[in-house]
């Protein structure tokens, strides 16, 4: 196929007499119309199928339509929708299945709707724990947290989210491909590390370090051994609060449940949203109880929001979190990505425009350049590679020049080993086509 079908441009058109402009960059080159899914497999308006290896976004961890959140769904729709934030049954279960998921210093939990609400209620947190004086946050640069007006003031980068007067500290993100100080690990010494760690012991004024502890939206950044042991180290000893968002990596699609976790980072505060309920509006706040029941933070209607702690989103999410825990899903990340990441390095191999390929667990970032040498971004070559890739039924995600890939876990090994295989066609026709 090439470019939606017939029934799909129709859709399309009708929409856009009507649609502000403004769509993802995914949704607009895609120009798809999906009308259902089950596990991996999405299907469109006129009878396509597509192995979805962006999982929704990145919600899907257990696929589209698991049987069993669509029975918790069914039976909540028929019996509850809203006591704005009243105890319900399924509140209670849910709360004690996230406790045997956490980190056990993570005791305490609140409950919200989407990923930035999450993270305006870690901000609120930490200026209402913050001692006199502290009136500042720190963030990394490519750290990416949400479009509301306290969550943008925690972006550094061009992603055109960013608000209309920092008051957040920058730091280095560990962006090896394109080292902001021209230097290569392991010889550098992780100096990006070193000098977040020292702005944060000069700077007696920040209360917190948010930061996402793998960077999503900016392309899948990992950071190198030795990067957030020494900021850890700088938070802890200078009084700083660790805030992780794991709105995007939390779950298990690091292969841990919490990728600060694997990375050996004991936050304070994680904020967690997408793989959690099936992409239902759902979000959680996780912390210690030294923050979240300080009384300073723990003032009435703190943690009180319209949709928050809805009991479709709790019943989505208990399900999920359910299948993930009894399939040992976690695990299965790790084996799947033990799968993906030899194939993905044999395509870095092949395509001399795949400039790096880097992830973790199910997680990667595919990073396309024009040369090697010179390493400039050819956003062009990733968006053929993009449509390709659709018109061969892989769902991939896009940003810039950067191909993101996030199956669900749920994949079976042939369905894995044949998105791959869709993809190397697709970078293959692509790159071809550019010649
Ligand atoms: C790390 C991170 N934080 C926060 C958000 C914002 O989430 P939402 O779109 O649900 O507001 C996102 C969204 O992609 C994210 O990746």
């Amino acid at each position: 196929m090439t470019g939606p079908g017939p029934r799909q441009v129709e859709l399309l058109a009708r929409e856009a007499a009507y649609l502000a402009p403004g769509a993802s960059e995914e949704a607009a080159l895609g120009g798809r119309v999906f009308v259902s899914g089950r596990g991996a497999v999405l299907v469109d308006l006129d009878g396509n199928e597509y192995l979805d290896f962006a999982a929704g976004t990145l919600t899907q961890s257990v696929g589209h339509c698991h049987p069993e959140v669509v029975a918790a769904l069914t039976e909540q729709a028929g019996r509850l929708w809203n006591v704005h934030d009243f105890a319900t049954a399924d509140r209670a279960a849910l709360c004690e299945l996230l406790a045997e998921l956490l980190p056990e210093h993570l005791t305490t939990l609140a409950f919200f709707s989407t990923g930035a609400e999450v993270v305006e209620a870690a901000l609120r947190t930490v200026q209402a724990v913050a001692e006199p004086g502290r009136n500042r946050v720190g963030a990394l640069r490519y750290g990416f947290h949400g479009k509301t007006q306290g969550a943008r003031m925690l972006v550094h980068w061009d992603v055109g989210h960013q608000s209309f007067a920092g008051n957040s500290v920058l730091g280095y993100s560990p962006y090896c491909y394109r080292c902001p100080l021209e230097l290569t690990y392991p010889s550098c010494d992780v100096r990006c590390a070193s000098l977040v760690r020292r702005h944060i012991a000069e700077k007696s004024n920040v209360s917190a370090l948010f930061f996402e502890p793998v960077l999503g939206a900016a392309g899948v950044i990992v950071p190198p051994p030795g990067y957030w042991e020494q900021i850890a180290a700088a938070c802890r000893d200078n009084g700083v609060l660790l805030v992780a968002d794991e709105v995007l990596t939390g779950g298990g699609r690091t292969g841990s449940f919490l990728a600060s976790e694997a990375l050996g980072v004991r936050a304070d505060l994680v904020a967690l949203s997408k793989g959690m309920a099936s992409g239902f509006p759902f979000a959680v706040l996780a912390g210690t109880d030294a923050v979240l029941r300080s009384p300073a933070a723990a003032r009435a209607g703190s943690t009180a929001s319209t949709y928050a702690s809805n009991p479709l989103g709790i019943a989505a999410a208990k399900a999920t979190l359910s299948v993930l825990r009894r399939d040992t899903l976690v695990d299965r990340v790790r084996v799947l990505g033990d799968l993906m990441a030899p194939r993905l390095a044999e395509l870095h191999e092949r395509y001399p425009n795949l400039g790096d390929v880097r992830g973790i667990g199910l997680l990667y970032g595919l990073e396309f350049v024009h040369d090697r040498q010179s390493r400039r971004p050819a956003p062009e070559l990733a968006r053929r590679v993009y449509q390709a890739a659709l018109d061969l039924g892989l769902r991939t995600a896009i940003g810039g020049h950067v191909i993101r890939l996030a199956p669900p876990f749920t994949l079976d090994d042939g369905q894995l080993r044949h998105g791959l295989d869709l993809l190397d066609r697709a970078i293959g026709g692509a790159v071809g086509e550019l010649r």
